[in-house]
């Protein structure tokens, strides 16, 4: 995708010395001229149209560039494989999910077993969302599942209260609670997940955060971000300064046990995020990352990873909409009104008469039917058997609408099947404040540390075994290990620190014994029949605190 591989885009200049309302748009269609340029911003997106009137699919490599983000590319997906052991997400490896501003740096962290948070969020509009919506949650669901980490859901019925006419602060905190619910069918650990409205949540140190950080941004910044006016109501003006303290590891205290009611702390404060969103999200993250170090407490930039957005059912060029239900695939949608829509509604690729279709074959790039496929099929080889077949002629348009139907009512049948379950006592623990419980990386990379040839100090509070701590016991663990030098033989950091200087391979099979011989080492006690793995995954904790701040601001 990318033309130069792991080259970063240089960070584009400060938003106030720019307006993106007026430039992000202008001019990166290209040269053809077309008769309406694509706009892009938080809450209104419309592609180009060109002189005869035909909208034109967006233009996803300009805004990149005009907004200086990366492409992601096959070197960063490679990276993410090998230290991760997945393979890259479907979306990800067909380029849904397409640009990103430093997202390596998560990867460096991760690889470190040094702590970060997922954060994404959600303006709650309507009762129901659509395919599109739950795209974000289902990529970021995996990410949480892949990283082992800490997720925040932000439900910003403030925002769609200030943002859109009509809507009353009562029915936007409906809104947010419905769709918590159809968030939580799409399947988050509820230990590791913190789902809130801003209405509800938003007091304390989040508050903090807030106004702190909105002392730090000139209104000329916003309207640059935005293209506010002198008429714009001042609440929309203050939104942004919430959506981005929301950003915060602060913002949290619970999370990390921070005492709520005392100050922030300066290393929470230390503790980035990697943020999850559609590409239309970006002039808020970028008001962050431009001032996130002003903070007392500083935070490092937050990295974003960047969506398309999902293709309406009328075809390239336009987006769903929740309030065009002919656009859109809803998740409360029966099996007949998804099988009626992509029947009736669907843009196809297809020729005109069924011989010119059989002589000719059909166009996939544009093809709705093929592109929810893409979205939905996990079967890289499928996805190209029915792209060659649909080219070809082989395969038919409504052939391709009856594969696609059926992909899409199971994606729905299944969704609503989870979403009957959800009760409201289930909703209310997952938008309680609380501890949040994970694992991280399980077999961090440490840097080899010298070891010395002389006996340690014996640690009574060694941790040997497998069994996951409790954020206590992870912290305590981890500033522990952190402040420790290694040494031989000192229990719980041994293993770590054999692994680090023999380059023999430890697999599972392999116990203490056998690398303690390789060392030529004396024996180590209770620790000689354990396998190996397990003993250096849990010996070597990996969202520490005390780490958050090494890698952090210094
Ligand atoms: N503004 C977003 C919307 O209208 C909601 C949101 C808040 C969000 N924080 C986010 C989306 C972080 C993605 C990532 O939908």
């Amino acid at each position: 995708m990318a033309e130069e591989p792991s080259k970063q885009a240089a960070e584009p200049p400060a938003v106030a010395n720019l307006s993106l309302a007026e430039t992000a748009n202008a001019g990166i269609v290209g040269d053809k001229t077309k008769a309406v340029e694509q706009h892009i911003d938080p809450w209104s997106v419309s592609a180009a149209v060109d002189e005869q009137g035909n909208t034109l699919s967006f233009d996803y490599e300009a805004i990149s560039k005009k907004w200086s983000t990366s492409l992601i590319d096959q070197a960063l997906l490679d990276r993410f494989e090998r230290l991760t052991g997945h393979k890259p997400h479907r979306w990800l490896r067909r380029g849904l999910f397409f640009s990103h501003r430093e997202f390596n740096l998560i990867l460096d962290r991760y690889e470190k077993g040094q702590p970060f948070f997922l954060y994404t969020g959600r303006g709650p509009s309507s009762g129901s969302m659509h395919i599109g919506h739950t795209i974000p949650f289902a990529f970021t669901k995996w990410l949480q599942d892949v990283f082992d980490v800490p997720l925040v859901i932000m439900l910003t019925d403030d925002e769609k209260f200030l943002f859109k006419e009509n809507i009353t602060v009562e029915d936007a905190k409906k809104f947010a609670d419905e769709n918590a619910m159809d968030i939580i069918s799409m399947g988050f650990d509820q230990k590791k997940t913190f789902i809130y409205s801003d209405f509800r949540y938003i007091g304390g140190h989040f508050y903090e955060n807030s106004v702190e950080f909105s002392k730090l941004l000139p209104f000329n910044q916003v309207r640059g971000a935005f293209g506010f006016d002198n008429s714009t109501n001042t609440g929309r003006i203050d939104f942004p300064s919430k959506q981005c303290a929301a950003a915060f590891a602060t913002s949290y205290p619970h999370i990390w046990g921070d005492d709520p009611d005392g100050n922030r702390q300066k290393k929470t404060a230390a503790i980035p995020c990697l943020i999850p969103c559609a590409i239309d999200q970006d002039p808020y993250f970028r008001l962050l990352r431009d001032n996130s170090h002003r903070m007392k407490n500083p935070s490092p930039k937050a990295a974003l990873i960047h969506s398309k957005f999902l293709t309406a059912l009328q075809g390239p060029g336009g987006k769903m909409s929740a309030s065009d239900p002919t656009s859109a695939i809803f998740m409360s949608d029966s099996k007949k009104d998804v099988q009626k829509k992509i029947n009736k509604f669907a843009f196809s690729g297809g020729r005109a008469t069924m011989e010119e279709h059989r002589q000719f074959g059909g166009n996939p790039d544009v093809d709705v039917p093929f592109q929810y496929l893409t979205y939905f099929l996990d079967d890289d080889a499928e996805i190209e058997r029915l792209r060659t077949a649909y080219k070809s002629g082989e395969m038919l348009t409504g052939e391709m609408k009856q594969y696609c139907i059926k992909v899409m009512q199971d994606y729905v049948e299944d969704f609503q099947t989870k979403r009957k379950q959800v009760t409201p006592q289930i909703l209310k623990e997952y938008m309680t404040p609380r501890r949040l419980q994970w694992g991280g990386n399980p077999n961090p990379v440490k840097p080899a540390a010298p070891i010395q040839a002389q006996s340690g100090k014996k640690s009574s509070k060694s941790k040997t075994s497998s069994t996951p701590a409790t954020p206590a016991a992870q912290s305590e663990s981890q500033s522990e290990a952190a402040s420790q030098p290694a040494s031989l033989p000192s229990g719980g950091n041994l293993p770590a620190v054999i692994a680090a200087s023999t380059n023999a391979p430890v697999t599972s099979e392999t116990t203490m014994a056998e690398l303690v011989q390789r060392l030529d080492l004396d024996s180590v006690g209770s620790l000689a029949a354990q396998p190996v793995l397990p003993v250096l995954a849990s010996a070597q904790p990996n969202h520490s605190l005390a780490a958050a701040q090494d890698g952090g601001t210094k």
